[in-house]
């Protein structure tokens, strides 16, 4: 007989995963739950594109996934009460943004005050938005990183838990720079996650005192 695999097992916090694009953070989290690094589960995925290969890398992994298309509903606010309708009938604990480029509404984050994540490619506030790697290339910049963060009401902005400096060697290009940083994120995430659904993560204002986790 199968023996269930520990991303399944019933007795892990729910996760829901929000993706627009290739999902390698989402597969990051799905192998971290699948080996017990990471203790949860994800219970849902959601894009806001058809054709994200994220779509296909949750399935494969067995964990419901679906396309949302914002063409649908009327505006932001009515596209986020789909979001948390899907997500809280999922039981989901705490939001993982993972290269979800769409600005959440404030009734959303309202919601899910303190339990949404989300990953960045650089060393917040430097170069937030889309083009982050780009952007820190362009100013020339010798050190990016990786921010994982609270989401707030703005984009790429909330108390951050943790971030890690990623050097930009000369001759860097984006394509080498995006997997260095993408070697980081994968590793960086699923911690940022245990910190916060061990409630490790004391949140003052823009400050976050981190707990060590106990050996
Ligand atoms: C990641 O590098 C993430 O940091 C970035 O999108 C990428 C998604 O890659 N997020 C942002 O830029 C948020 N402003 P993935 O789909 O392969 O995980």
């Amino acid at each position: 007989m199968p023996t269930k695999s520990r991303q399944s097992s019933g007795r892990f916090p729910a996760l829901g995963v929000l993706c627009s694009g290739q999902g390698t953070n989402l597969q990051a989290i799905l192998d971290a739950a699948r080996t017990g690094r990471l203790r949860a589960r994800v219970a849902v995925v959601i894009s806001d594109r058809a054709d994200a290969p994220a779509l296909a890398r949750a399935k494969r992994a067995g964990v419901p996934a679906s396309f949302v298309d914002p063409k649908a509903y009327a505006g932001r606010e009515a596209y986020d009460r789909a979001l948390i309708e899907r997500l809280e009938r999922a039981g989901v604990r705490v939001v993982c943004l993972a290269g979800f480029m769409r600005m959440l509404s404030p009734r959303f984050i309202r919601h899910f005050r303190g339990r949404v994540l989300n990953i960045h490619p650089a060393l917040l506030p430097a170069f937030p938005g889309a083009q982050a790697i780009h952007d820190a290339l362009a100013w020339g910049a010798k050190v990016t990183g990786v921010t994982v963060h609270l989401a707030d009401e703005q984009i790429d902005h909330g108390p951050i838990i943790l971030q890690e400096a990623v050097p930009i060697a000369p001759g860097e290009t984006q394509a080498t720079l995006l997997a260095k940083l993408h070697r980081v994120e994968h590793r960086v995430y699923p911690q940022a996650i245990q910190t916060l659904l061990d409630g490790r993560a004391a949140v003052r204002g823009r400050r976050v005192g981190i707990r060590r986790a106990p050996r």
